[in-house]
């Protein structure tokens, strides 16, 4: 192929799957804020899900040790060894759930595992079922995959899950639920129950929960309940598509 200076010979557009998606809208209100309090406006951001206290000091000490120790290299895909093994100490210690070192993978961040675990648990022609409201992300993240969202929402006197309602929406083509528990942006903590529920929903029909506990921490009377406590091991799971892989790391 011969190229002109100047000329595209080539049709540089984008892949189609970046026609199914919209951009986040969390990000576009933070770049918002960010503008509005450059021109000085008195801003009360209530947008973004961080806590309002800064990182703990012995966060920031470990992770400038880390660099100044030159602990800066390539590391195994599935993250440090010795994070692997803290992350089995932690479930067992808070959750009250076992793993083996060979179910456990990091990532860098929640965004990035609930992205990669419906890569490859869903694709087109799959339908993940989403509790409403949610996170803006999940919506995106399906799309991404390839998959349909599909809107199931939660039950207006307590924010718990909806059963029947889930029960209902399930389909030949439904592959997951995606559930966050404490809840953005309701603040719903999912009862055992309920998750029990679910995780027998979950065998009888056959597909993935995919549960995102970021805010397990941030419980302030009693304590959250793991997914995975009620939900029977999926002995078929590939190891990427296990359901500790889209369980983010607080
Ligand atoms: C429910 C939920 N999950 C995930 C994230 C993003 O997590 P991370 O920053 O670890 O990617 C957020 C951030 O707002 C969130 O609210």
């Amino acid at each position: 192929m011969k190229f002109e200076k100047g000329v595209s010979n080539m049709a540089t557009t984008l892949a189609e799957r970046m026609s199914k998606f919209s951009g986040s809208p969390t990000s576009a209100l933070i770049a918002k804020v960010a503008e509005l309090k450059q021109q000085g406006k008195d801003i009360i951001s209530l947008n973004v899900g961080e806590p309002d206290f800064g990182t703990p000091d012995y966060i920031k000490v470990a992770g400038m040790k880390a660099i100044a120790d030159n602990f800066t290299k390539y590391t195994p895909g599935n993250g440090i060894l010795e994070l692997r093994q803290e992350i089995v100490k932690k479930l067992k210690q808070d959750n009250g759930i076992e793993y083996g070192l060979n179910e456990i993978t990091t990532s860098v961040g929640a965004k990035q595992a609930i992205a990669s675990a419906m890569m490859v648990i869903a694709g087109p022609g799959d339908e993940v079922i989403l509790p409403i409201p949610c996170w803006v992300s999940y919506t995106e993240m399906i799309r991404l995959a390839g998959a349909t969202p599909v809107f199931v929402p939660v039950r207006p006197d307590n924010y718990e899950l909806d059963l029947k309602a889930i029960e209902d929406a399930i389909t030949p083509r439904t592959k997951a639920i995606i559930i966050c528990t404490p809840n953005n942006p309701t603040g719903a903590v999912y009862s055992e129950e309920s998750l029990r529920k679910l995780a027998e929903l979950a065998v009888k029909h056959d597909f993935f929960i995919v549960a995102d506990e970021i805010y397990e921490k941030l419980v302030y009377d009693g304590q959250s309940t793991s997914a995975w406590r009620p939900s029977p091991r999926r002995s078929r799971s590939a190891p990427s598509q296990s359901t500790d892989f889209p369980r983010p790391m607080p």
